[in-house]
């Protein structure tokens, strides 16, 4: 076989197929391989007229398809079949050659193949791809990275077949190891945390103020048209539009028991390991897990009564209800974003990522679940301040945080009073309050650890890093206490 495909595909799947006539479309060879040779069979069939297809039967035969240097983009289940396909690819690739996993694989692997097949002369990209099938063909959000010397050989493939904002590809090189994946997963988090906050929305409409779905669909229409404006909105409203064959929505009928694969959680694991407050990622994996348990919910529910009916308020009153409840979505989407931002520059400086947030968001801006118009904002405030210590302290959101304050409370203790669960709405808030408060009780925490296990303190008129111990028990409520050098 000539030596003609300007990339190889390994794993014939949904979001395979789609990247591959995708690449096609912009001009680009692809030789294809599937583990049962029926699939390639099929998808060729299926393509007659797509002449920049080439359908291969063996590991060796699509290696040998392909111009130097080589690119094999895996698009296969993230975990242990990553490793069998890059095991069965290391005898035919030459130096310099190039592995793409293009699947939702663990930050940690990427890093772990990105130093094994550099130790081996191969260069490794590990890639977010965001969009599912539609923007899998029409142009997805890529998030590569990896090891840096492989992007240019990439990257005219890749910028050419992603999605465009504003005219620019939604597509660049994020970082050395497992930069990529990791900005991948803190992109998953964020679509939990999005996702969450639309159903709390829509709990609050619905069982709160007692809307029908038609009427809850106009309102995320709506809603669609402004700050708000992004996919997750538009699908939301889409959704409550379809009915059943009984003519009832749809919604009514979908069992509510949420799954996951796991990326949300990988963010809160990681969030958790560099001390990072990402609550409300790590409330709406939570709220997931909790929807599960739908037999307990069913009991309980039996055990400690119904929740209140839907309250009637005037027309008025409803709006402005509506609004607030708007404005609270608004206010803890910019804290979901603000808190996944912080967990990224956290994760850069443990790892040594050179991140580009302004760029981050542009990627996102565009082919991806979390696309939206907010993105712009958030592009454009580290265009602004590249150095943005924090998302919240950037003019726009600051002013949209304080505009919305109000309305938010109002929200949530509605939501408190009529006892529907808002557990992203309100820790969003949570932490808000928390951030911008100067003292915590958390003098409390230590004086109770310094109390138990002696664990010691610091004071507030002494520098920081100089820690100190009292005698609790035996000094009798007296000062005592002793310096500890660290
Ligand atoms: C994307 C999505 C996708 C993810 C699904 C399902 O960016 O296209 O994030 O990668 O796999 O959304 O995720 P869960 O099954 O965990 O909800």
């Amino acid at each position: 076989m000539t030596q003609q495909a300007d990339i190889g595909l390994i794993g014939l799947a949904v979001m395979g197929q789609n990247l591959v006539l995708n690449m096609t479309d912009h001009g680009f060879k692809v030789a294809v391989y599937n583990r049962s040779p029926q699939k390639t069979e099929d998808f060729l069939a299926a393509e007659p007229e797509n002449t920049h297809l080439i359908g291969t039967y063996s590991i060796e035969e699509l290696v040998n398809s392909l111009k130097a240097p080589r690119k094999v983009m895996l698009m296969v289940k993230a975990g242990e079949v990553v490793d069998l396909f890059i095991d069965q690819l290391l005898p035919y690739l030459s130096e310099g050659d190039i592995i793409i996993d293009g699947g939702n694989s663990l930050y940690t692997d990427s890093e772990r193949r990105t130093k094994t097949l550099q130790e081996k002369g191969i260069q490794f990209i590990g890639t977010g791809v965001s969009g599912g099938e539609e923007g899998a063909r029409f142009g997805p959000s890529i998030m590569p990275g990896g090891n840096s010397a492989a992007w240019e050989a990439v990257k005219p493939i890749f910028q050419a077949i992603s999605a465009k904002a504003d005219n620019a590809p939604c597509c660049d090189w994020v970082g050395d190891g497992g930069a990529g994946h990791y900005v991948k997963m803190v992109h998953n988090g964020i679509e939990y945390g999005d996702m969450q906050l639309i159903a709390e929305s829509y709990h609050l409409m619905r069982y709160g103020l007692g809307m029908s779905a038609k009427k809850c669909q106009k309102v995320f229409s709506k809603w669609n048209k402004g700050v708000l404006d992004s996919y997750l909105i538009e699908i939301t409203a889409e959704i409550l539009k379809f009915t059943d064959k009984d003519g009832e929505p749809l919604v009514d009928k979908i069992l509510d028991a949420a799954g996951q694969k796991g990326t949300g959680k990988w963010t809160g694991i990681s969030s958790l390991e560099l001390g990072i407050p990402v609550t409300l990622i790590t409330e709406s994996v939570y709220s997931r897990c909790l929807s599960a348990l739908k037999d307990e919910r069913v009991k309980a529910q039996a055990h400690f009564g119904k929740p209140p009916k839907p309250l009637k308020l005037e027309k008025d009153d409803r709006k402005a209800m509506l609004k607030a409840i708007h404005d609270a979505l608004y206010a803890s989407k910019i804290i979901s974003y603000a808190q996944g931002y912080m967990l990224m520059r956290e994760a850069a400086k443990e790892f040594g990522w050179q991140l580009n947030y302004g760029g981050i968001a542009l990627m996102w801006r565009g082919g991806c679940i979390i696309r939206s118009t907010f993105l712009g904002e958030i592009k454009n405030a580290y265009e602004k301040n590249p150095d943005l210590s924090n998302l919240l302290l950037a003019d726009f959101f600051t002013k949209a945080l304080e505009d919305s304050d109000e309305n938010w409370r109002k929200a949530v203790t509605f939501a408190i009073s009529q006892k529907i669960p808002v557990p992203a709405l309100s820790s969003a808030l949570a932490f808000f309050d928390g951030y911008k408060t100067a003292n915590l009780p958390a003098n409390i925490l230590q004086a109770q650890r310094d109390y138990f296990g002696a664990h010691t303190y610091e004071r507030v008129d002494a520098p920081r890093g100089e820690f100190f111990h009292t005698d609790w028990i035996q000094s009798g409520g007296r000062v005592s206490s002793t310096t500890y050098e660290v």
